[in-house]
């Protein structure tokens, strides 16, 4: 009885759940008037115009990675968010193209870690990009296809590959983060003021139209005091960012194809959460594959037309994020109690739930990321 009491003021306070749900509601849809949309933004009474360090990161290297000068930089913070920075999509022309593809068939590959490795070997995983295009070119005709293995991944570890069950990362269970990614976030987190930041982990959601991200907060990194990067590519989302308990009422925001947010310093550990996915405002040119011309020493490639038609067809209707985490401050390593804990290979993990192995340091459903096909019945 007094459990039930407690559970109940505690949802009654629960500001942040109450909003969540307010967000992904679908019937009836939402208002979306109080949502702040930073590629229109001015400053007003909530919205601060954020100095950046052009001096920091040159024309060159940042042309480098895709992104323009950072003087042209559109880059915002909250009044009520002190440490909180919002950059309204910095890419060049056509350079989302290349990440985007990073993002589906390169990061994707082994030996990263990803949802479908919990309950498939690592032949059956090797390749998902490659198997979807066969997927998809030998889908029969007339049936119900079923969904290729792009459609049902739902999110990779990079780096050190974060364990969803003990929400730890660990020494043992580490690969080399993708060097252009690497390169990406140091210039990023260069012209924010935060010089030598050290990329060693990386977590990309793949989101369908109907999926979420449940209520948290990143600190299983054992330094707060560096940032973390958050990119996302493809379709729009609703983002809200609370405070430092679950009573605080979050700011609702549109985090659209190639926007950016840091979360530093006092902003660092607050909840936060994808209640929605909504469509980009410009369409299926949420990002364009056309205007990049390559200089030498771009880490950029060509994206080669039959990349782009299956990268197109996914993020027509898909989102992609990327947070790009550094686990160990200088000097600092991982203390011992965490290698008990650690996940030695995937196929211990075989037998768990996709949904329960997805969702994690999240809300009391224990679930992180969701989808209403998971839902039904499920929860
Ligand atoms: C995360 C996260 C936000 C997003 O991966 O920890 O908060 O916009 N992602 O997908
Ligand atoms: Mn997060």
């Amino acid at each position: 009885m007094a459990k039930m009491a407690a559970s109940m003021v505690e949802s009654k306070d629960d500001q942040f759940r109450k909003i969540f749900k307010f967000y992904k509601r679908r019937n009836p849809p939402p208002d979306y008037s109080d949502v702040i949309d930073f590629s229109k933004a001015v400053p007003s009474d909530k919205i601060v115009a954020a100095k950046l360090e052009p001096a920091e990161v040159s024309d060159v290297e940042a042309e480098s990675v895709g992104l323009q000068p950072v003087r042209d930089w559109r880059a915002f913070g909250l009044k009520d968010y002190p440490g909180f920075l919002f950059i309204s999509n910095p890419f060049l022309r056509g350079s989302q193209a290349f990440w985007a593809r990073q993002c589906l068939k390169t990061y994707t590959l082994k030996p990263n870690v990803c949802n479908l490795d919990m309950h498939m070997s690592p032949s059956d995983t090797q390749d998902i990009w490659s198997k979807s295009v066969h997927e998809l070119s030998a889908a029969p005709s007339g049936k119900r296809e079923p969904k290729t293995l792009l459609e049902r991944l739902r999110w990779v570890t990079l780096g050190y590959h974060y364990n969803w069950d003990t929400k730890t990362y660990s020494a043992d269970h580490h690969t080399s983060l993708p060097a252009d990614l690497y390169l990406l976030s140091l210039r990023i987190t260069a012209a924010c003021g935060f010089p030598g930041f050290n990329a060693e982990a990386g977590i990309l959601n793949y989101y369908r139209p109907d999926s979420s991200l449940g209520i948290h907060v990143d600190e299983s990194e054992l330094d707060h005091s560096k940032p973390l990067l958050s990119l996302s590519f493809g379709q729009s989302a609703i983002f809200l960012l609370g405070g430092i308990c679950r009573q605080d009422a979050p700011t609702a925001m549109y985090m659209h194809s190639g926007d950016m947010m840091l979360m530093t310093g006092q902003s660092r550990l607050l909840y936060h959460a994808v209640p929605r996915i909504v469509p980009a405002p410009q369409g299926e040119a949420a990002l364009e594959r056309e205007g990049v011309s390559l200089k030498v020493g771009s880490v950029l490639e060509p994206v080669s037309e039959e990349d782009w038609l299956l990268c197109s067809s996914y993020i027509q209707s898909s989102r992609v994020n990327v947070t790009v985490r550094q686990v160990l401050g200088p000097g600092q390593s991982f203390p011992d109690t965490q290698s008990a804990h650690q996940r030695t290979d995937a196929g211990q993990l075989v037998g768990y739930h996709e949904d329960k192995v997805v969702g994690n340091h999240d809300d009391q459903s224990g679930k992180r990321m969701r989808s209403s096909s998971w839902d039904s019945g499920q929860t």
